[in-house]
């Protein structure tokens, strides 16, 4: 075979792969960012669009490996989402941090900064690696529990010993203080929250976070180019948003006026902004970019990972029951202020419950079943009536009369009315007839029914026998 010959193939060759190529060698030179996990192995899944499972996040986490990416970093609270627990639940939360801790270490991650809970729970921090290697780049790691003006002069010290490519610092807890630090880091991870924030530049760093309880995977991509300081390319979006923004206004303005020099100038003004390409410019140096996934019921769950959460699950009844078994219970002041159950009511108001017995809420306990978690404490509470209420129950021993929602969960405690239908005097003083939206909220929240609302949710728990 001739030189030639060879040459021709192999051109043939690199511009089949070169698309795959380019992919390739981002996911080698990226890396993968969960930001406090705060103790979730999945969501409760009440919600219209459910994100995150530790199955699912797992399955995400090993596609990019399988293609390359170069590590996985974690930061902020794991295992624990408060510091303490109460004694009664103590056992769930360390069998949690138990799975969490399995499907962890084989996820592999090549650092972990534990959050504030997690340390005061006991778990130790780990050293993270000085330095990793990603698609022939050089990645220097620093962590911190916390960062603050005090702190920041030692680790800019320590930062600017390193010999690297690029200097990535973790956090483990972001305080008010720690974005004042010139640390000398190109990019800062911190503990997400509620709400996926975009990375923004503080201090001459990129910080960046994956919001919280493993909802998203985060990607920073490392793209190469003369050595120079790293900067931040959104790939034009944040560009397009604010284009996009300022035409608006142009044009309101534009409608508003009256002909005149004013006017004018507007639309000349929007003349030029609509000849603008809205995509900024690449940069010509190096820079990072970023991307967010969600993780949502589209991505099938690892296997692996659905078992060991399973397990979990199938721990629970075990666990709960026993640490619930030896506990007081609060009483209400009077006995007309306990709960009875919805079975009690059945006897004497039979119209109400045929109407209650096609609602959601009778079925809410076989929700819990169907999803091994009947004996998560975190579940119960809105999934049963009377949980931890004075005169109420506490005790997953007791919970066969308190499954489901029940007529009690909107009426109030009803034992002073079953005993004495007929008269007021006897019936507790938070028993109502026609509960309020206030009522609703106590379980019906935002992170838990995110389409509530009273006005078309009310009618659908009523009907002829029950205020239809
Ligand atoms: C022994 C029979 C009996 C039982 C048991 C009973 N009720 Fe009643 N309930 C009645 C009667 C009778 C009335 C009508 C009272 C009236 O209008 O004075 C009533 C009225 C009500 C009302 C309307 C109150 C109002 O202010 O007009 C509600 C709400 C109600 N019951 C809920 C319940 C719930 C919840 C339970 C179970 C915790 C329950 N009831 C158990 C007999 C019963
Ligand atoms: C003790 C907690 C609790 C209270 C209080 C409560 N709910 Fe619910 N509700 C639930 C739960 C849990 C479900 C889901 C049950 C299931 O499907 O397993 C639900 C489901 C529903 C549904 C069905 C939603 C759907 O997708 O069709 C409606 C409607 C509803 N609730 C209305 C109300 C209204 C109105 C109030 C107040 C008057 C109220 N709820 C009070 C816990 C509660
Ligand atoms: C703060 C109260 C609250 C807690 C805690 C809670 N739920 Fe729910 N759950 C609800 C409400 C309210 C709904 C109904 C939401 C709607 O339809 O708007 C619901 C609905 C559901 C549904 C959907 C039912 C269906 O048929 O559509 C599932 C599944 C579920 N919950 C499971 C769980 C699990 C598992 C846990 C514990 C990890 C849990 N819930 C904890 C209030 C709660
Ligand atoms: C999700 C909340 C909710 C649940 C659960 C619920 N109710 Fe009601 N109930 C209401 C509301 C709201 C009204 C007021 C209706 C009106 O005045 O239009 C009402 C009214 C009533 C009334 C008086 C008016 C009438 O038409 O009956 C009775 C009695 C009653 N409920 C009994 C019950 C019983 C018994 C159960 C359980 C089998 C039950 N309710 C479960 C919300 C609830």
């Amino acid at each position: 075979m001739n030189v030639t010959r060879v040459a021709a193939l192999l051109a043939v060759l690199v511009s089949a792969c070169k698309a795959r190529k380019a992919e390739d060698l981002a996911e080698a030179s990226s890396i993968l960012v969960v930001s406090a996990l705060r103790g979730t192995t999945e969501p409760c899944g009440c919600t219209s669009h459910p994100l995150g499972g530790l199955d699912r996040l797992a399955a995400k986490v090993g596609m990019h490996r399988a293609a390359g990416a170069g590590a996985l970093l974690m930061v902020g609270d794991t295992y624990f989402e408060h510091a303490t627990s109460a004694d009664h639940a103590r056992a769930q939360d360390e069998a949690r941090a138990s799975v969490i801790s399995d499907v962890i270490e084989r996820l592999g991650p090549a650092a972990l900064v534990l959050g504030p809970a997690d340390i005061a729970r006991g778990r130790r921090q780990e050293q993270v690696p000085r330095t990793i290697e990603l698609g022939g780049l050089t990645v220097a790691l620093f962590q911190r529990a916390e960062l603050d003006s005090k702190s920041c002069g030692a680790l800019r010290a320590e930062i600017a010993r390193a010999q690297a490519d690029a200097r990535v610092l973790l956090l483990g807890n972001e305080t008010p203080s720690a974005r004042v630090c010139e640390s000398g880091a190109d990019i800062v991870l911190v503990p997400g929250g509620e709400e996926a924030r975009v990375p923004t530049v503080a201090a001459g760093a990129l910080w960046i976070d994956a919001a919280d309880r493993g909802r998203y995977l985060g990607q920073v991509v490392f793209h190469m180019g003369p050595p120079g300081p790293w900067t931040f390319y959104d790939e034009g979006k944040s560009a397009r948003v604010t284009h996009d923004a300022k035409r608006e206004r142009l044009r309101r303005e534009i409608e508003a006026l009256d002909d005149g020099p004013a006017k004018e100038a507007r639309r000349a003004k929007l003349a030029v902004l609509e000849a603008a390409s809205s995509t900024s410019e690449k940069p010509s140096g190096r820079y990072v970019t970023w991307k967010l996934e969600a993780i949502d019921r589209d991505v099938e769950p690892a296997g692996w990972a659905t078992d060991a959460l399973q397990g979990f699950n199938q721990s629970l009844c075990d666990i709960t029951r026993a640490a619930t078994r030896e506990r007081t219970c609060e009483r209400a002041s009077s006995v007309a202020d306990h709960f009875i159950g919805t079975g009690v009511c059945q006897g004497c108001h039979v119209e109400e419950m045929e109407v209650y017995r096609k609602s959601a809420h009778a079925h809410a306990w076989a929700t819990l079943e169907r999803a091994s978690k009947s004996c998560d404490l975190t579940c119960v509470g809105c999934h049963s009536v009377g949980w931890e209420r004075p005169g109420g129950y506490c005790r997953l021993d007791d919970v066969e009369r308190f499954a489901n929602v029940g007529c009690e969960s909107c009426h109030g405690p009803g034992r002073g009315h079953a005993m004495n239908p007929t008269d007021r005097t006897g019936w507790s003083a938070s028993f109502v007839r026609d509960p309020a939206v206030t009522t609703c909220v106590t379980c019906h929240n935002p992170q838990h029914s995110d389409t509530f609302d009273f006005a078309t949710y009310r009618p659908r728990i009523l009907g002829p026998g029950h205020g239809g």
